[in-house]
């Protein structure tokens, strides 16, 4: 049977892309941008256990679980406001390093580092309040326990698309969700690896099966990389979602939420931004 490469071929279509010619430049002006090559100036801190991902649980502000396993794998940060973005900033990836005058333990080789939590206390313009891990990573070999030892740094950092290599874009549907309130964790996304905007879509039956009903709505951000859907209706699965990225590009996961859905499960879709 051919059904499985018909499935890919499908999601394929479906992974439409969309230029919209706003939300690039007046949203984010004042934050780095994916595109943006150059090294910015900041202050890093570590929070956490020394070897460890930052919260004593593994989460954080972006709602992420396990980020002290692969793919997050503890090289982890919270971001201040121009990082965070008030969730919008979740998953965002970073190349970090620092430079021997920074402090005589720094490698000057740049690691990369996702954005998992928040930090607002006032610190500098850029802060990276960083895993012990990741603030461990850009010393010289052996020398990360001195580094630390430090506890803040200036550091240099630069937004980087972000690699998720073997994996498509994911859905944890949140504990608590039901027909009436949907609550959606997105995780995984290649390039920006942030979220501006999820819609949802219902099915209705159609000839024996259920069939996406063709009208997207627009889910609100909860928090971190939480998007909600509070209905007054009960809502239909199977759900398609539609992912618009920072740079307002589209990715469609038709029905990836089957029609015998679960809170606290995750579902991975067929869909990548490239
Ligand atoms: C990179 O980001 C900085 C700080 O936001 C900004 O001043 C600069 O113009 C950006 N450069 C590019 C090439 O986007
Ligand atoms: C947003 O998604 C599109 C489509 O996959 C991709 O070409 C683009 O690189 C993404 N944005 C960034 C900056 O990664
Ligand atoms: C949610 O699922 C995870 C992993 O599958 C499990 O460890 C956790 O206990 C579950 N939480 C609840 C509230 O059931």
């Amino acid at each position: 049977m051919a059904s499985s490469s018909i499935a890919v071929a499908a999601a394929l279509i479906l992974c439409i892309l969309v230029a919209h010619a706003h939300g690039c430049y007046a949203k984010h002006h004042a934050a780095p941008s994916a595109a943006n090559s150059s090294w910015l100036d900041a202050k890093a801190t570590w929070y956490g256990a020394p070897h460890g991902a930052g919260p004593d649980d593994n989460g954080g502000a972006c709602g992420f679980k396990n980020v002290n396993l692969p793919p997050f794998s503890s090289m982890t940060s919270c971001g201040n406001q121009p990082l965070f973005k008030d969730g919008k900033g979740c998953g965002s990836c970073y190349q970090i390093r620092c430079l021997k005058p920074d402090h005589p333990a720094c490698s000057g080789v740049p690691k990369t580092v996702i954005i998992t939590d928040m930090n607002y206390y006032p610190v500098s313009r850029y802060h990276f309040d960083l895993s012990g891990t990741a603030f461990g990573a850009m010393a010289k070999d052996g020398r990360n326990d001195e580094l630390r030892h430090a506890g803040m740094i200036n550091m240099q950092f630069k937004r980087v698309p972000c690699q998720y290599p073997g994996l498509t874009v994911t859905f944890h549907v949140e504990e608590g969700s039901n027909p009436f309130y949907m609550a959606i964790l997105v995780e995984y996304e290649n390039g920006d690896g942030n979220v501006n905007q999820l819609d949802i879509m219902e099915s209705r039956p159609n000839g024996g099966k259920m069939a996406p009903t063709g009208q997207w709505v627009p889910m609100k951000e909860s928090w971190g990389s939480i998007w909600r859907m509070d209905a007054h209706h009960p809502m239909k699965a199977p759900f398609s979602l539609r992912i618009t990225n920072e740079s307002g590009k589209t990715l469609v996961a038709e029905q990836v939420i089957p029609i015998d859905w679960k809170p606290n499960k995750t579902y991975s879709s067929l869909v990548q931004f490239h």
